[in-house]
């Protein structure tokens, strides 16, 4: 899967000449929504989005609609307010991370402040949500609003913990499920809601998007430990330096019982940083890690619905390989 510019081109092929003209359009309405506001806030909110990212949750929304839907505005909607809620997650997700980079390039909190961030993904959240209302449907609406609590829920949860070097695997699988796969289940939820599928239609894929959301988050985890940054976009060792304890520490702990008598406040610097990710890495725990992905990815396939277009569930069934599949 590449890392920016958009989801990866076999995906999209797979899914019909018709996704790469909704992924388009989404793309301008992400830069309509983007610009405006004043001077200061379009040039944050506008440069995130510019700065590009996978895409990946606006191509569930439209693969999940399983065909082409016509007119597609409120599918292009759907799928760019998921986009909007995600990004505004990221800006808000950097502040509370400390970090330095995001997409390879500055983050909003480390060029512009607290303030300008909170501001710049209060913005994106609230375009998001107006956005959505404009489809008229309070189903979609309840979707993206149970995903956008559940992100808020997870990022206190891992506040909660932070330099706790004992969490246990099970409430480290809570924080994924709460502040990533949610929002992969409401891409799906959507895509079919605006597909004019109904709730049966919906609920079929929820759990697809749930398996590949906690899969992308794990993979998302051991990315971090493994790097490298020029294919990553941050720093090795960034969870550890904000105190952020993730599964490859988690199973690296149970093989190397040093790790587990570890301060994780007392790695402050980049250096002791990647020194400790050698460490996880020496254990083999990156390879645990990449199984337990794997497990979620085989359950997602083994859950996308057998009535969907062959089209579209060849192309789910790509997403899911995809997740893991980054940079491998
Ligand atoms: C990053 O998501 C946040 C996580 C859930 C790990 P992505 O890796 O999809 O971010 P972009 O949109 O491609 O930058
Ligand atoms: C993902 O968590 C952010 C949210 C889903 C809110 P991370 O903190 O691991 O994401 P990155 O690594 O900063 O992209
Ligand atoms: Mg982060
Ligand atoms: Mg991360």
């Amino acid at each position: 899967m590449s890392e920016a510019g958009g989801p990866v081109t076999a995906i999209v092929h797979a899914g019909g000449p018709h996704v790469l003209g909704l992924l388009e359009r989404v793309e301008v309405l992400l830069r309509e929504v983007g610009g405006g506001h004043g001077p200061v806030l379009a040039e944050h909110a506008g440069s995130t989005i510019a700065a590009g990212g996978k895409r990946l949750r606006p191509l569930l929304v439209i693969l999940a609609a399983a065909g082409e839907v016509h007119p597609a505005d409120g599918l292009v909607r759907a799928a760019a307010a998921v986009e909007l809620v995600h990004s505004a997650t990221l800006v808000h997700d950097d502040v509370l991370d400390v970090a330095p980079l995001r997409r390879g390039r500055p983050t909003v909190f480390a060029s512009a402040g607290r303030d300008a961030a909170k501001q710049t993904g209060d913005l994106l959240f609230a375009r998001a949500f107006a956005l959505l209302a404009a489809n008229e449907d309070l189903e979609q609406v309840r979707a993206l609003s149970n995903a956008g609590s559940a992100l808020a829920g997870g990022e206190l949860l891992q506040r909660a913990d932070a330099f706790d070097a004992t969490i246990t695997r099970e409430r480290y699988l809570r924080r994924c499920e709460l502040k990533t796969a949610r929002l992969f289940e409401a891409a799906c939820m959507l895509g079919a809601l605006a597909a004019g599928g109904g709730v049966a239609a919906a609920e079929a894929l929820r759990e697809f998007g749930r398996r590949i959301g906690l899969a992308f988050q794990i993979l998302d985890d051991v990315l971090d430990v493994a790097g490298p940054a020029e294919r990553t976009g941050k720093h090795r060792g960034t969870d550890l330096l904000d105190g952020t304890v993730t599964l490859p520490f988690i199973l690296a702990r149970e093989r190397d019982p040093g790790l587990g008598a570890l301060d994780p406040r007392e790695i402050v610097e980049p250096d002791q940083a990647e020194a400790i990710c050698d460490r996880i890495v020496a254990t083999g725990a990156l390879d645990e890690a990449r199984t337990m992905a794997l497990q979620h990815v085989a359950a997602a396939k083994a859950v996308v619905p057998g009535g969907l277009p062959a089209r579209e569930r060849a192309a789910l069934l790509l997403v899911a390989d995809g997740v893991v599949a980054r940079y491998a």
